[in-house]
């Protein structure tokens, strides 16, 4: 069991995901929960391959390709959770709860070509839906402080922070209550 302090209050019932909108660009978005195909996983590690290195959080996604990977077997794991947003064929954005005791650990990239258009917030809004409907109840992340997309990203679809104490802001949100 984790020390981390959770809200007692459960957060929107975001919508899962299949899903699909016209992100502030007029590009039809499509976000769905990964299918674990080939297809997918080389489109994944071609949009991290491009990823921005200025853009990385916490050192990932890693610099090489076979690191990419490494660490994507990891994420996209059978008991990890994984949502895709798709322009097309191409990946725009990724995110992923990754199993930690009785929590998930979040993470999510957005291609730098699509930032800035909405596309996070929708993909975390999918992401937390799909949690909520898999079973999740608790979910926690890190962030650097001074990340402020992610920051706001994260406080306006309902995280609080539970720990400031470092240069890594620790936040977490409850998608269930604990007996459900
Ligand atoms: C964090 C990230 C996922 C946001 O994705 P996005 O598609 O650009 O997000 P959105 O367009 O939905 O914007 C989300 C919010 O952040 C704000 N924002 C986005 N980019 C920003 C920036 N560079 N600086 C400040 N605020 C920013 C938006 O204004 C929006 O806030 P608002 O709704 O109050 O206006 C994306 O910037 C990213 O992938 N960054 C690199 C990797 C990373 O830091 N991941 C998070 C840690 S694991």
């Amino acid at each position: 069991m984790s020390t981390r302090s959770y809200s007692d209050a459960v957060a929107d019932p975001y919508e899962a995901p299949p899903l699909s909108f016209t992100d502030k660009e007029e590009r039809t978005i499509a976000v769905r929960a990964y299918d674990g195909s080939d297809e997918e996983m080389e489109a994944l590690v071609e949009m991290y391959d491009s990823f921005d290195p200025a853009d990385r959080a916490q050192g990932i996604p890693p610099g090489r390709e076979d690191r990419i990977r490494d660490w994507l077997d990891n994420i996209l794991g059978d008991d990890c959770l994984n949502v895709v947003a798709w322009d097309g064929d191409e990946v725009a954005g990724h995110a992923t709860l990754v199993p930690d005791g009785d929590a998930y650990e979040l993470a999510i990239f957005v291609h730098q070509s699509y930032q800035r258009s909405g596309i996070g917030t929708r993909l975390i809004k999918a992401l937390l839906g799909h949690g909520r409907v898999s079973g999740v109840e608790k979910v926690w992340l890190t962030v650097e402080r001074w990340n402020r997309a992610a920051v706001n990203l994260y406080q306006n679809v309902g995280f609080e922070t539970s720990d400031a104490e470092s240069f890594e802001l620790e936040m977490t949100i409850r998608l269930a209550e604990p007996d459900e």
